[in-house]
């Protein structure tokens, strides 16, 4: 078994973000977690990358209770599982090439970094990835002058510096318009398909869900709710996992990247709720 979640939870006070939360992966999949606002859904990737302690449960990585580590061992955890953001978390007035050599942070002295100083070799890959994912010729550009696909392109880029077995990506296409938001999520979807490395997407639309993902978990109030392929994500599902009554509009919040299949469940049950 490659992930293991086992009965985690995280309090805050006395509410439970996450809560008793079990779920395994075999092998490397593409998993969209969905749920409404409020559900637990970053918490839990907090939880997973060591951003945030979970309150009891384990989650076990090839075996080993990543959730006890410490020091070192953490660190190294840490950077086997890269985070992406939805506002990207760039440094803005840094170059794109400095941006993504930044994914190596954990391994170099902080005099190196202060003088922003980087082996031919880091160089070299950094500019191979941002080549591979389409945004060589951004390289010397600020990374605050790129449209934000771009900049979430060069994030992944950051991350796959690390060499990460698993990518965990908090609604990385909210803020992106629909163009940007495919060509990111296509990204993500050749990474896992070529690479092989764990994505663990959270979503706020069904409709990317159903698209990308093999495996979604639906979360509601703290709890993994569904677990299951997109054929399995039926309209009733979805407004369970949504908790929504019969009268929400599809058409009105749908980050829609292209059209799904256009019987009336289908639309129905693209509906995002924020
Ligand atoms: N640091 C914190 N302190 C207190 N409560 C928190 C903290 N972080 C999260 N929570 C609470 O835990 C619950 C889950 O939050 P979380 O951010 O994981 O939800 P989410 O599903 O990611 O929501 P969204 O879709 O809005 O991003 C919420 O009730 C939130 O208020
Ligand atoms: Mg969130």
């Amino acid at each position: 078994m490659l992930l293991q979640v086992r009965n985690v939870t995280r309090l805050f006070g006395t509410k439970a973000a996450v809560d008793a939360v079990s779920f395994d992966l075999p092998k490397p999949g593409f998993v969209g977690i969905i749920g409404r606002s409020g559900a637990g859904k970053s918490t839990l990737l907090r939880l997973m990358n060591r951003l945030t302690d979970a309150t009891r449960g384990e989650i076990l990585f090839e075996g080993r209770n990543v959730l006890s580590l410490d020091g070192a061992a953490k660190r190294e955890w840490q950077s086997q599982c890269a985070m992406i953001f939805q506002q990207f978390n760039l440094v803005p007035r840094l170059n794109v090439a400095s941006n993504v050599l930044h994914g190596l942070l954990n391994r170099r002295s902080t005099v190196a970094t202060l003088l922003d100083f980087w082996p031919d070799d880091d160089v070299l890959k950094a500019l191979a990835i941002l080549d591979r994912l389409g945004i060589a010729e951004q390289a010397p550009k600020r990374a605050e002058a790129l449209s934000g696909g771009q900049q979430q392109r060069v994030a992944i880029a950051r991350a796959l510096m690390q060499d990460p077995k698993v990518i965990l990506a908090d609604e990385p296409i909210a803020s992106l318009d629909p163009m940007n938001a495919q060509i990111v999520m296509d990204t993500l979807r050749r990474i896992h398909d070529e690479d092989k490395r764990v994505v663990i997407a959270n979503l706020h639309t069904l409709d990317t869900a159903r698209r990308y993902c093999d495996r979604v978990i639906g979360m509601r109030d703290g709890r993994v709710v569904f677990d299951g392929t997109p054929d399995q994500l039926t309209t009733g599902v979805a407004r369970d996992i949504y908790g929504a009554d019969a009268s929400f509009s599809e058409s009105a919040t749908s980050t829609s990247i292209d059209a799904l299949p256009s019987d009336a469940d289908a639309e129905y049950a693209r509906h995002m709720l924020a």
